[in-house]
Protein backbone atom coordinates (compact mmCIF):
# COMPACT_ATOMS: atom_id res chain seq x y z
CA UNK A 1 0.00 0.00 0.00
CA UNK A 2 1.20 3.73 -1.15
CA UNK A 3 0.96 5.75 2.04
CA UNK A 4 0.96 8.81 -0.29
CA UNK A 5 -2.18 7.77 -1.20
CA UNK A 6 -3.60 9.43 1.62
CA UNK A 7 -4.47 13.27 1.58
CA UNK A 8 -1.86 14.27 4.23
CA UNK A 9 -3.15 16.04 7.43
CA UNK A 10 -5.26 17.63 8.52
CA UNK A 11 -7.45 16.59 5.24
CA UNK A 12 -6.71 12.88 6.81
CA UNK A 13 -7.73 12.62 10.04
CA UNK A 14 -7.36 8.72 11.02
CA UNK A 15 -9.43 9.80 14.41
CA UNK A 16 -12.62 10.01 12.48
CA UNK A 17 -13.16 6.61 11.74
CA UNK A 18 -12.23 5.53 16.09
CA UNK A 19 -15.01 8.20 17.59
CA UNK A 20 -17.56 5.68 18.41
CA UNK A 21 -18.25 2.61 19.31
CA UNK A 22 -20.78 2.13 16.03
CA UNK A 23 -17.72 3.43 13.87
CA UNK A 24 -15.19 1.65 15.04
CA UNK A 25 -17.44 -1.63 14.64
CA UNK A 26 -18.54 -0.74 11.02
CA UNK A 27 -14.76 -0.39 9.85
CA UNK A 28 -13.22 -3.52 12.28
CA UNK A 29 -11.48 -5.72 9.45
CA UNK A 30 -11.33 -8.82 11.48
CA UNK A 31 -14.14 -10.42 13.76
CA UNK A 32 -13.46 -13.31 16.29
CA UNK A 33 -16.48 -15.92 16.47
CA UNK A 34 -17.21 -19.07 18.77
CA UNK A 35 -17.79 -21.03 15.68
CA UNK A 36 -13.13 -20.20 15.29
CA UNK A 37 -12.58 -21.73 18.27
CA UNK A 38 -11.38 -25.36 19.27
CA UNK A 39 -11.85 -26.03 23.12
CA UNK A 40 -8.90 -28.19 24.46
CA UNK A 41 -10.06 -30.45 27.76
CA UNK A 42 -8.31 -32.56 29.94
CA UNK A 43 -10.17 -36.04 30.51
CA UNK A 44 -9.22 -38.49 33.22
CA UNK A 45 -10.32 -41.58 35.09
CA UNK A 46 -13.52 -41.47 37.72
CA UNK A 47 -16.89 -40.54 38.04
CA UNK A 48 -18.16 -36.69 38.82
CA UNK A 49 -14.72 -35.27 39.15
CA UNK A 50 -13.39 -31.96 38.45
CA UNK A 51 -9.99 -31.74 39.49
CA UNK A 52 -8.27 -28.86 38.85
CA UNK A 53 -4.61 -28.11 37.49
CA UNK A 54 -2.39 -26.41 39.30
CA UNK A 55 -0.34 -24.39 36.99
CA UNK A 56 -4.01 -23.35 34.80
CA UNK A 57 -5.95 -21.81 36.89
CA UNK A 58 -9.60 -22.12 35.72
CA UNK A 59 -8.53 -25.52 33.88
CA UNK A 60 -9.81 -28.79 34.88
CA UNK A 61 -9.18 -32.41 34.61
CA UNK A 62 -12.77 -33.67 34.20
CA UNK A 63 -13.94 -37.51 33.96
CA UNK A 64 -15.78 -39.05 31.33
CA UNK A 65 -19.04 -38.87 32.43
CA UNK A 66 -18.89 -35.15 33.23
CA UNK A 67 -18.52 -34.64 29.00
CA UNK A 68 -21.30 -34.61 27.65
CA UNK A 69 -22.59 -32.00 29.98
CA UNK A 70 -19.83 -30.08 28.44
CA UNK A 71 -20.08 -30.90 25.28
CA UNK A 72 -23.81 -29.65 25.54
CA UNK A 73 -22.38 -26.62 26.79
CA UNK A 74 -19.99 -26.35 23.65
CA UNK A 75 -22.79 -26.60 21.22
CA UNK A 76 -24.82 -24.19 23.10
CA UNK A 77 -21.66 -21.49 22.97
CA UNK A 78 -21.44 -21.86 19.05
CA UNK A 79 -18.16 -23.76 19.35
CA UNK A 80 -17.74 -26.38 16.93
CA UNK A 81 -15.05 -28.69 18.51
CA UNK A 82 -13.39 -30.46 21.53
CA UNK A 83 -10.25 -31.42 21.58
CA UNK A 84 -9.38 -34.21 23.87
CA UNK A 85 -6.80 -34.93 25.80
CA UNK A 86 -6.05 -37.91 28.33
CA UNK A 87 -4.37 -37.69 31.68
CA UNK A 88 -2.98 -42.05 31.40
CA UNK A 89 -2.92 -43.73 34.58
CA UNK A 90 0.98 -44.16 35.11
CA UNK A 91 0.79 -47.46 36.15
CA UNK A 92 -0.51 -47.43 32.15
CA UNK A 93 2.76 -46.52 30.37
CA UNK A 94 5.37 -48.10 28.92
CA UNK A 95 8.62 -47.62 26.67
CA UNK A 96 6.06 -48.96 23.54
CA UNK A 97 3.43 -46.80 24.47
CA UNK A 98 0.85 -49.92 23.76
CA UNK A 99 -1.72 -48.44 25.72
CA UNK A 100 -2.12 -45.64 22.58
CA UNK A 101 -3.63 -48.84 20.54
CA UNK A 102 -6.03 -49.85 23.36
CA UNK A 103 -9.68 -49.27 21.90
CA UNK A 104 -11.10 -48.77 24.78
CA UNK A 105 -8.49 -46.25 26.36
CA UNK A 106 -9.21 -43.23 28.20
CA UNK A 107 -9.40 -40.80 25.31
CA UNK A 108 -11.37 -43.38 23.30
CA UNK A 109 -14.13 -43.69 25.89
CA UNK A 110 -14.05 -40.24 25.98
CA UNK A 111 -14.39 -39.75 22.37
CA UNK A 112 -17.63 -42.57 22.14
CA UNK A 113 -18.90 -40.54 25.42
CA UNK A 114 -19.02 -37.44 23.31
CA UNK A 115 -19.94 -38.81 19.79
CA UNK A 116 -22.74 -40.80 21.51
CA UNK A 117 -24.42 -37.94 23.85
CA UNK A 118 -23.58 -34.64 21.64
CA UNK A 119 -23.09 -36.51 17.82
CA UNK A 120 -23.31 -32.63 16.29
CA UNK A 121 -20.30 -31.48 18.29
CA UNK A 122 -16.52 -32.14 16.73
CA UNK A 123 -14.21 -34.10 18.16
CA UNK A 124 -10.56 -33.84 17.64
CA UNK A 125 -7.70 -35.99 18.91
CA UNK A 126 -3.65 -35.82 18.89
CA UNK A 127 -1.90 -38.46 17.17
CA UNK A 128 1.56 -38.63 19.49
CA UNK A 129 2.47 -41.12 22.12
CA UNK A 130 3.35 -39.04 24.62
CA UNK A 131 0.47 -39.54 26.65
CA UNK A 132 1.49 -43.38 26.71
CA UNK A 133 4.53 -43.41 26.83
CA UNK A 134 7.02 -44.33 30.25
CA UNK A 135 9.38 -41.86 29.14
CA UNK A 136 7.49 -39.19 27.90
CA UNK A 137 8.55 -38.31 24.34
CA UNK A 138 5.65 -38.28 21.19
CA UNK A 139 7.91 -41.25 19.63
CA UNK A 140 10.04 -44.72 20.67
CA UNK A 141 12.69 -44.03 22.34
CA UNK A 142 15.68 -46.40 21.36
CA UNK A 143 19.51 -46.37 22.81
CA UNK A 144 18.56 -42.35 23.21
CA UNK A 145 17.15 -41.60 20.42
CA UNK A 146 13.46 -41.04 19.01
CA UNK A 147 13.05 -43.86 16.01
CA UNK A 148 11.13 -42.09 13.39
CA UNK A 149 9.46 -44.74 11.14
CA UNK A 150 9.25 -47.43 13.98
CA UNK A 151 6.84 -44.68 15.37
CA UNK A 152 5.14 -43.59 11.97
CA UNK A 153 4.42 -47.43 12.08
CA UNK A 154 2.70 -46.69 15.64
CA UNK A 155 1.12 -43.59 15.19
CA UNK A 156 -1.24 -45.05 11.76
CA UNK A 157 -1.94 -47.76 14.31
CA UNK A 158 -2.84 -45.12 17.09
CA UNK A 159 -4.41 -43.35 14.18
CA UNK A 160 -6.97 -45.77 12.89
CA UNK A 161 -8.20 -46.82 17.17
CA UNK A 162 -8.64 -43.43 17.28
CA UNK A 163 -11.13 -42.87 13.84
CA UNK A 164 -12.60 -46.11 15.34
CA UNK A 165 -13.52 -44.51 18.69
CA UNK A 166 -15.51 -41.78 16.32
CA UNK A 167 -12.74 -38.89 16.40
CA UNK A 168 -13.87 -36.32 13.44
CA UNK A 169 -10.02 -35.17 13.05
CA UNK A 170 -6.57 -35.97 13.99
CA UNK A 171 -3.59 -33.46 15.08
CA UNK A 172 -0.66 -35.76 14.41
CA UNK A 173 1.25 -34.02 16.72
CA UNK A 174 4.09 -35.49 17.18
CA UNK A 175 6.44 -34.39 14.32
CA UNK A 176 7.81 -37.40 13.16
CA UNK A 177 8.62 -36.85 9.14
CA UNK A 178 6.41 -39.06 6.90
CA UNK A 179 3.56 -38.96 9.19
CA UNK A 180 0.89 -37.27 7.23
CA UNK A 181 1.20 -39.65 4.45
CA UNK A 182 1.32 -42.79 6.26
CA UNK A 183 -1.85 -41.92 8.47
CA UNK A 184 -3.76 -40.54 5.50
CA UNK A 185 -3.10 -43.91 3.95
CA UNK A 186 -4.00 -46.19 6.62
CA UNK A 187 -7.10 -44.20 8.03
CA UNK A 188 -8.05 -44.82 4.51
CA UNK A 189 -7.35 -48.55 4.24
CA UNK A 190 -9.42 -48.52 7.25
CA UNK A 191 -12.24 -47.29 5.78
CA UNK A 192 -11.93 -43.96 7.80
CA UNK A 193 -11.32 -41.62 4.63
CA UNK A 194 -13.93 -39.05 5.90
CA UNK A 195 -11.57 -38.35 9.06
CA UNK A 196 -10.01 -34.73 8.51
CA UNK A 197 -6.21 -34.57 9.33
CA UNK A 198 -5.25 -31.38 11.05
CA UNK A 199 -1.46 -31.54 11.40
CA UNK A 200 0.68 -29.78 13.91
CA UNK A 201 2.97 -28.73 10.73
CA UNK A 202 4.92 -26.21 12.49
CA UNK A 203 5.05 -27.25 16.10
CA UNK A 204 7.76 -25.56 18.39
CA UNK A 205 10.30 -26.81 20.78
CA UNK A 206 8.52 -24.75 23.27
CA UNK A 207 9.02 -23.63 26.94
CA UNK A 208 4.83 -22.91 26.80
CA UNK A 209 4.08 -26.42 26.79
CA UNK A 210 4.89 -26.80 30.37
CA UNK A 211 1.72 -26.95 32.05
CA UNK A 212 0.22 -28.91 29.43
CA UNK A 213 2.79 -31.60 30.48
CA UNK A 214 1.42 -31.40 34.40
CA UNK A 215 -1.97 -31.64 32.75
CA UNK A 216 -1.67 -34.82 31.40
CA UNK A 217 0.57 -35.96 33.56
CA UNK A 218 3.91 -35.90 31.18
CA UNK A 219 6.18 -33.60 32.70
CA UNK A 220 7.88 -35.53 35.81
CA UNK A 221 8.12 -38.58 33.08
CA UNK A 222 10.21 -36.42 29.91
CA UNK A 223 13.71 -37.42 29.50
CA UNK A 224 15.66 -35.03 28.10
CA UNK A 225 14.06 -32.91 25.52
CA UNK A 226 11.95 -32.56 22.36
CA UNK A 227 14.30 -30.81 20.34
CA UNK A 228 15.32 -33.65 18.08
CA UNK A 229 11.78 -33.74 16.49
CA UNK A 230 10.18 -30.48 17.12
CA UNK A 231 10.78 -27.02 15.56
CA UNK A 232 13.81 -24.59 16.32
CA UNK A 233 12.20 -21.43 17.23
CA UNK A 234 14.53 -19.47 15.53
CA UNK A 235 13.13 -20.99 12.29
CA UNK A 236 10.40 -19.40 9.87
CA UNK A 237 11.69 -20.61 6.30
CA UNK A 238 11.94 -23.83 7.59
CA UNK A 239 7.78 -23.45 9.08
CA UNK A 240 6.83 -22.95 5.24
CA UNK A 241 8.87 -26.71 4.28
CA UNK A 242 7.38 -28.38 7.03
CA UNK A 243 3.50 -26.91 6.01
CA UNK A 244 4.03 -27.62 2.42
CA UNK A 245 5.59 -31.95 2.98
CA UNK A 246 2.54 -31.82 5.38
CA UNK A 247 0.04 -30.08 2.42
CA UNK A 248 1.48 -32.38 -0.15
CA UNK A 249 1.15 -35.63 2.28
CA UNK A 250 -2.70 -35.09 2.62
CA UNK A 251 -3.10 -32.61 5.18
CA UNK A 252 -6.42 -31.15 5.14
CA UNK A 253 -4.86 -28.17 7.64
CA UNK A 254 -2.28 -27.06 9.13
CA UNK A 255 -1.40 -25.74 12.59
CA UNK A 256 0.68 -23.36 14.55
CA UNK A 257 2.70 -23.83 17.50
CA UNK A 258 2.36 -22.30 20.07
CA UNK A 259 0.32 -19.02 19.06
CA UNK A 260 1.25 -15.76 20.32
CA UNK A 261 5.08 -16.07 20.38
CA UNK A 262 4.81 -17.28 16.34
CA UNK A 263 2.10 -15.19 14.65
CA UNK A 264 5.10 -13.96 12.21
CA UNK A 265 4.82 -17.51 11.44
CA UNK A 266 0.52 -17.98 11.08
CA UNK A 267 0.84 -14.61 8.54
CA UNK A 268 3.84 -16.80 6.25
CA UNK A 269 1.55 -19.97 6.49
CA UNK A 270 -1.77 -18.54 5.53
CA UNK A 271 0.08 -16.02 2.81
CA UNK A 272 2.13 -18.90 1.07
CA UNK A 273 -0.76 -21.29 1.14
CA UNK A 274 -4.33 -20.25 2.18
CA UNK A 275 -5.32 -23.39 3.56
CA UNK A 276 -7.68 -23.35 6.60
CA UNK A 277 -4.68 -22.41 9.17
CA UNK A 278 -4.62 -23.13 12.76
CA UNK A 279 -2.94 -21.85 15.93
CA UNK A 280 -2.89 -23.21 19.35
CA UNK A 281 -2.61 -20.66 21.71
CA UNK A 282 -0.55 -23.53 24.36
CA UNK A 283 -1.15 -23.71 28.00
CA UNK A 284 1.94 -21.33 28.95
CA UNK A 285 0.14 -18.65 26.81
CA UNK A 286 -3.07 -19.60 28.41
CA UNK A 287 -1.21 -19.48 32.08
CA UNK A 288 0.70 -16.44 31.61
CA UNK A 289 -2.68 -14.37 31.10
CA UNK A 290 -4.36 -15.75 33.63
CA UNK A 291 -1.78 -15.69 36.65
CA UNK A 292 -1.26 -11.89 35.68
CA UNK A 293 -5.16 -11.27 35.68
CA UNK A 294 -5.17 -13.28 38.65
CA UNK A 295 -2.19 -10.97 40.50
CA UNK A 296 -4.68 -8.35 39.21
CA UNK A 297 -1.65 -7.13 37.20
CA UNK A 298 -3.59 -7.47 33.68
CA UNK A 299 -7.41 -7.19 33.00
CA UNK A 300 -7.94 -10.94 32.39
CA UNK A 301 -11.20 -10.51 29.76
CA UNK A 302 -9.36 -7.76 27.88
CA UNK A 303 -6.12 -9.56 27.51
CA UNK A 304 -7.83 -12.98 26.53
CA UNK A 305 -10.14 -10.93 24.09
CA UNK A 306 -7.00 -8.98 22.38
CA UNK A 307 -4.57 -12.01 21.99
CA UNK A 308 -7.97 -13.64 20.15
CA UNK A 309 -8.59 -11.62 17.89
CA UNK A 310 -4.23 -11.37 17.06
CA UNK A 311 -4.58 -14.76 15.98
CA UNK A 312 -7.30 -13.73 13.55
CA UNK A 313 -5.40 -10.80 12.31
CA UNK A 314 -2.69 -12.83 12.03
CA UNK A 315 -4.63 -15.06 9.08
CA UNK A 316 -5.89 -17.94 11.41
CA UNK A 317 -9.21 -19.24 10.21
CA UNK A 318 -9.34 -20.78 14.32
CA UNK A 319 -7.66 -21.11 17.52
CA UNK A 320 -7.49 -23.56 19.75
CA UNK A 321 -7.18 -22.35 23.16
CA UNK A 322 -8.27 -23.19 26.76
CA UNK A 323 -10.57 -19.47 26.85
CA UNK A 324 -12.67 -21.18 24.28
CA UNK A 325 -15.67 -21.46 26.66
CA UNK A 326 -15.09 -18.03 28.29
CA UNK A 327 -14.17 -16.55 25.17
CA UNK A 328 -17.32 -17.75 23.53
CA UNK A 329 -19.91 -16.61 26.61
CA UNK A 330 -18.23 -13.05 26.02
CA UNK A 331 -19.12 -13.28 22.57
CA UNK A 332 -22.27 -14.39 22.69
CA UNK A 333 -22.91 -11.69 25.81
CA UNK A 334 -21.96 -8.64 23.99
CA UNK A 335 -24.21 -9.67 20.65
C1 LIG B 1 1.94 -33.56 22.73
C2 LIG B 1 1.30 -32.23 22.79
C3 LIG B 1 1.79 -31.14 23.50
C4 LIG B 1 0.82 -30.15 23.39
C5 LIG B 1 -0.22 -30.63 22.59
N1 LIG B 1 0.10 -31.93 22.21
C6 LIG B 1 3.00 -30.98 24.34
C7 LIG B 1 4.31 -31.34 23.81
O1 LIG B 1 4.55 -31.41 22.60
O2 LIG B 1 5.17 -31.57 24.66
C8 LIG B 1 0.92 -28.82 24.06
C9 LIG B 1 -0.33 -28.07 24.29
C10 LIG B 1 -0.23 -27.02 25.32
O3 LIG B 1 0.84 -26.70 25.86
O4 LIG B 1 -1.29 -26.46 25.61
N2 LIG B 1 2.20 -34.11 21.53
Amino acid sequence: MDPSLHAPFPAHRPRRLRRSGWIRDMVRETRLSPADLIWPVFVREGRGIEEPIPSMPGVSRVSVDLLPRLAEEALALGIPCLALFPQTDPALKTPDAAEALNPDNLVCRATRAVKTAVPGIGVMLDVALDPYNSDGHDGILRDGVIVNDETVALLCRQAVVQAGAGADILGPSDMMDGRVAAIRRALDEAGHADVAILSYAAKYASAFYGPFRDAIGSAGALKGDKKTYQMDPANSDEALREVAIDLSEGADMVMVKPGLPYLDICRRVKDAFGVPTFAYQVSGEYAMIEAAARNGWLDGERAMMESLIAFRRAGCDGILTYFAPRAARLLRDAA
